[in-house]
């Protein structure tokens, strides 16, 4: 059978060429052809686009349009459940990306074999059917031997179609796009046109028949590799899954959801067994001290629409080179630097000459500015060999003048707070007014400025 014609394009001027080339003749800029297909004699699914053309295109107006009401499928993962907004809507696209090694697979494979009595497509150009048994036996479901759950080892998307339409699936997993090509186009596998060519046939497909797709894509650490990234405007849904290798918290994180929120997050524990749902992250994220430790302070933050509370450590020790280290993990290096200078400037302690290390626990990386008195705290708390009560947290965004700032959600980091058993949240006086008529176990304390917090905590 004939090849349909592909050209290549420059991603950045839009300039046309037969071949591919290294360098744009018209923009000058470097790298930026990709192959696309020009004419679709040849589409794999053909059977999808002829009924399409059936019904000639007429636009409609919102009233005419039948009202679906809410057709989600819920899964019985709650935290992917959170994360797409309440569950599974037919027809979507949902790209999963994250770095190779992440537990992607493991989480596909998870959600594929928990949906009872649904037709599930598991189509894999990454391992080979033995080791996805291998992997479903670790798992332990009971579900692995359920008829429902069909395992598929093709990348090339003809094919895949064909199986999907003998198959009959009510969801289609694919693992990953990377490794699929469309023999629409000459390139290899992985290039920046055939990953676009492979996504956009499958959300032709998914819009077409109504069949939900989850596919995964592998990204890397500066997230620049083809991929995820040339498909984000495409799909519905971008999640992304998190985590320290070495660690064993993951989070999925939504970046892109167009049925929900995109401030949700999902965390999940990697177990032996597979990935275990994480519903009450803030106590993972709190160790267990033995006794108390200088240092160490708990963060009210939140992550999305979530509270979290959050472990933070301190080590502040004097320099043994001559430019002092500021090493914060899981914390901006800027942020750090300007909360030290203030430290310094506004409240009189020397810093100067001190290395400050700053961690926060499980992995995280920890975004929202509240978190500034937790980390202002704790480097004191280390510097000055005082404990913080572990009792106690802080929630409040500290500015240039040594000033405590009001932060969003103060009620909901303070229930949380309560809920974990604190006793005691010090937070900026300018959050007052919603929380001064608050009656709860947990004892509220409001400063105007950082020397203050001090004065109170370290006499
Ligand atoms: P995997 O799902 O293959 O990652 P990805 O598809 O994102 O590349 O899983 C990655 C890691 O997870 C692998 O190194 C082994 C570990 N793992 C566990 O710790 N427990 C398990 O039950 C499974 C299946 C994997
Ligand atoms: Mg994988």
């Amino acid at each position: 059978m004939a090849k349909s014609k592909s050209l290549f394009y420059c991603q950045s001027c839009g300039h046309e060429s037969a071949k591919w080339m290294g360098k744009c003749p018209s923009c000058q800029s470097w790298n930026t052809f990709v192959e696309e297909v020009v004419s679709k004699q040849e589409d794999p699914r053909e059977q999808w686009k002829a009924s399409s053309e059936k019904g000639a295109a007429k636009a409609v107006t919102l009233p005419e349009i039948p009202s679906e009401g809410d057709f989600r499928v819920a899964t019985s993962d709650q935290e992917l459940n959170r994360v797409l907004g309440g569950g599974i809507i037919p027809g979507s696209l949902v790209l999963i990306g994250g770095e190779p090694g992440i537990g992607k697979s493991t989480l596909m494979l998870q959600l594929g074999m928990s949906l009872i009595g649904m037709n599930v497509l598991y189509v894999s150009g990454e391992e080979s059917a033995q080791q996805i048994k291998m992997r479903a036996e670790r798992l332990n479901l009971q579900q692995s031997t359920s008829p429902h759950f069909k395992v598929l080892t093709e990348t090339n998307t003809r094919s895949i179609f064909n199986a999907i339409e003998s198959a009959m699936p009510q969801l289609v997993v694919i693992d990953s796009i990377q490794t699929l090509f469309s023999p629409q186009l000459d390139s290899l596998a992985g290039g920046v046109g055939q990953v676009r060519q492979c996504a956009a046939e499958f959300m032709k497909f998914a819009k077409e028949t109504n069949i939900p797709v989850f596919m995964v894509g592998h990204i890397t650490k500066d997230g620049t590799l083809a991929g995820p990234k040339v498909l984000e405007h495409m799909v519905d849904t971008v999640l992304q899954f998190e985590g320290d290798r070495h660690l064993t918290y993951r989070i999925l994180r939504t970046i892109k959801n167009r049925f929900g929120s995109t401030s949700e997050i999902g965390i999940y524990e990697m177990l032996g067994n597979g990935l275990r749902e994480v519903s009450n992250p803030s106590e993972i994220l709190i160790s267990q001290k033995e006794g108390k430790v200088t240092g160490a302070t708990i963060g009210a933050t939140m992550e999305g629409n979530r509270p979290l509370l959050i472990e933070i450590q301190s080590l502040v020790s004097t320099a043994s080179y001559g430019t002092p280290q500021r090493t914060p993990t899981g914390f901006d290096h800027k942020r750090l630097n300007m909360l030290l200078a203030v430290l310094e400037k506004r409240c009189g302690f020397r810093l100067g000459t001190q290395d400050v290390f700053v961690n926060m626990a499980g992995g995280l990386t920890v975004e929202d500015p509240a978190i500034d008195l937790a980390v202002c705290v704790s480097i004191i708390s280390s510097l000055e060999e005082m404990p913080v009560s572990e009792k106690s947290c802080f929630a409040a965004e500290i500015g240039l003048g040594g000033e405590l700032r009001a932060v969003n959600r103060i009620d909901q980091r303070i229930s949380e707070a309560e809920k974990l058993g604190f006793e005691e949240i010090f937070i900026s006086r300018y959050n007052n007014k919603t929380t001064e008529t608050r009656k709860g176990r947990i004892q509220v304390k409001t400063f105007g400025k950082l020397t203050d917090v001090f004065a109170e905590l370290f006499g």
